[in-house]
């Protein structure tokens, strides 16, 4: 049985969900410690430790994804592009990772505070839907394969007829 070319191995995807997980769940954290976790010292509110360690998490979780989304470029999306179907719920996908990649670049380099804060709340708005996108794709992927792989009889005619 052959697998067509846009689809992903286990592994593909194992390590593809993973890092999903790690950066959505490393993101969400950092959120929870922020807004909720402040605690009052002498020099006023301050972030409880494990907010930096979310984010180290966060961005070595980020590169990881940043390299798979590379790595569904070529195959993928360039032939699943065909697929007509999957257009709207991949190119959507595929369009906030790329929104979360220029706005991770923001948060690094946007001094003005004004604007980071913008910045910020759009990145991690857009990050927080991330999941929801990519497991419609998946979804919406899984009911338009054909039910079974099994070769049609004339797919399984040799390619030379030898008279
Ligand atoms: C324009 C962009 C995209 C297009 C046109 C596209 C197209 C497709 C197509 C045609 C399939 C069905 C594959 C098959 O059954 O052979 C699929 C499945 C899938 N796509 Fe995409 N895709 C895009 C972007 C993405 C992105 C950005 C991700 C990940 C973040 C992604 C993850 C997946 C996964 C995990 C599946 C299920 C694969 C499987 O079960 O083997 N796709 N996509
Ligand atoms: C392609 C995926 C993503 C990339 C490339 C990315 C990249 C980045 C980068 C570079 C930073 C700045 C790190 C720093 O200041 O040290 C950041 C911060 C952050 N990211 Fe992401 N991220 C992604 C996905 C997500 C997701 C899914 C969430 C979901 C909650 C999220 C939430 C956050 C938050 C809350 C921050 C801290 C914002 C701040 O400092 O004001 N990110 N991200």
């Amino acid at each position: 049985m052959t697998r067509p070319k846009t689809a992903l191995g286990p592994w593909h995807k194992r390590v593809l969900y993973g890092s999903t997980a790690l950066v959505w769940l490393s993101g969400a954290l950092w959120l929870v410690d922020k807004h909720f976790r402040q605690v009052q010292t002498d020099f006023g509110l301050q972030a409880p430790p494990t907010q930096a360690l979310w984010l180290d998490i966060h961005g070595a979780a980020a590169m990881l994804i940043l390299g798979l989304l590379g790595s569904l470029l070529p195959e993928h999306v360039r032939l699943g592009w065909k697929r007509r179907d999957q257009r709207p719920s991949g190119g959507l996908s595929l369009a906030v990772l790329v929104f979360l990649a220029l706005t991770g670049w923001g948060l690094y380099y946007v001094g003005d505070q004004g604007l980071r804060a913008k910045v910020s709340l759009a990145h991690w708005a857009a990050g927080l839907g991330l999941p929801a996108f990519i497991a419609l794709h998946v979804r919406l992927a899984g009911r338009s394969r054909p039910k079974t792989s099994r070769p049609r009889p004339l797919d399984r005619l040799p390619d030379k007829i030898v008279k």
